[in-house]
């Protein structure tokens, strides 16, 4: 069984990476999304809300399912049977960190493979930092990031002005 690994933060998921998912469950056995726990990275949600979020958008994909780690994500593929890494690129901003991190990755697990999927025009350019300025201002979330998950959106971000 072909396993492929879908990382990143997600904080929160946007149409862009929903669009990668379902893009590379096409293509293997089984995907899992990987959500980064890091609270270094001070997210807007914790980890298990990023993954709850992506647990409802990914439901109707059978081949997919979400799973939080820590740690480095060489180790959570290993642990879990993955033998590819797929990300998303939109720009050649995102090539150039994407392909540094490949290289370190490809050093640390030489049996792992990075494959770059190119995003679909139509989502180049919508980032997880885009979607919170735009929520911090109450601007239209729609078409930006999965439908099911706008509400929850919207409800942090009246909390974080409250
Ligand atoms: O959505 P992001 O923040 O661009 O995702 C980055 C992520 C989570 C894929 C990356 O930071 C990661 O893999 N972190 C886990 C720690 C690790 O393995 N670091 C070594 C490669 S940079």
């Amino acid at each position: 069984m072909r396993i492929a690994i879908c990382p990143g933060s997600f904080d929160p998921i946007t149409n862009g990476h929903l669009d990668i998912i379902k893009r590379t469950a096409e293509i293997y056995d089984k995907v899992i999304v990987g959500v980064l726990n890091n609270s270094a990275k001070n997210p807007v949600f914790t980890a298990e809300e990023r993954g709850k979020m992506i647990g409802m958008v990914i439901k109707d994909i059978p081949n997919a399912e979400v799973k939080l780690f820590s740690g480095l994500m060489v180790n959570f593929a290993r642990n879990n049977g993955a033998t590819v890494i797929v990300k998303g690129l939109r720009t050649v901003a995102d090539f150039e960190y994407e392909f540094q991190m490949a290289l370190l990755n490809k050093a640390l697990d030489p049996d792992l493979e990075t494959m770059f999927m190119m995003t679909d025009t139509k989502y180049s350019y919508i980032s997880s930092s885009m979607i919170k300025e735009v929520a911090k201002y109450n601007g239209e979330l729609e078409g930006l990031v999965p439908a099911p998950i706008i509400d929850i959106i919207r409800k942090r971000f009246r909390e974080i002005k409250s």
